[in-house]
């Protein structure tokens, strides 16, 4: 079957019942997404199907024809980091770094969903990614400096 992960084609073998998760990291070598559970709690596995966040260790594989898969791997250019990404540095939001790429696509979703996140709403959509080293303060702050730094570039137009 042919899948579309963040804007190339890939053309794989998958079993029917084989998540996607499973497909990118043992199928396409694509290891920047991480598998925590493997059963629908972590959100460590996040990805953006239709730049919807979705747990790819829940989602076959087989579903995924046609449709857009954004990973990890896409998020950043050959010379820059995505602004989430430097945010999550500049904040010092990552500890053992397990669940930063779950944490990302999350962020990435949101920010593209919402320019300007309350702090209720980035809370409410990073609330299905766990971190089990706590940093949640400090990234909620980097989800939030994004949001600032986009509104204060608007501004300056
Ligand atoms: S690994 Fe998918 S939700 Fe935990
Ligand atoms: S940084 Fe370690 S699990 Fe989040």
């Amino acid at each position: 079957m042919l899948l579309t992960i963040n804007g190339r084609p890939h053309d794989v073998h998958v079993e029917p019942f084989e998540s996607l998760a499973s497909t990118l990291r043992e199928r396409l070598q694509m290891l920047g997404t991480k598998v925590g559970c493997d059963r629908g709690e972590c959100g460590t596995c996040t990805v953006l199907l239709d730049d919807v966040p979705v747990y790819s260790c829940l989602v076959l594989t087989r579903s995924c024809e046609g449709r857009r898969i954004r990973t990890i791997e896409g998020v950043a250019t050959a010379n820059e980091l995505h602004p989430v990404q430097r945010a999550f540095v500049t904040h010092d939001a990552v500890q053992c770094g397990y669940c930063t790429p779950g944490q990302v696509m999350s962020a990435i979703a949101l920010l593209e969903q919402h320019a300007l996140p309350s702090d209720d709403e980035i809370r409410r959509s990073m609330s299905g990614n766990l971190c089990r080293c706590g940093c949640y303060p400090k990234i909620h702050a980097a989800v939030k400096s994004v949001a600032a730094a986009a509104v204060e570039a608007n501004d300056d137009r």
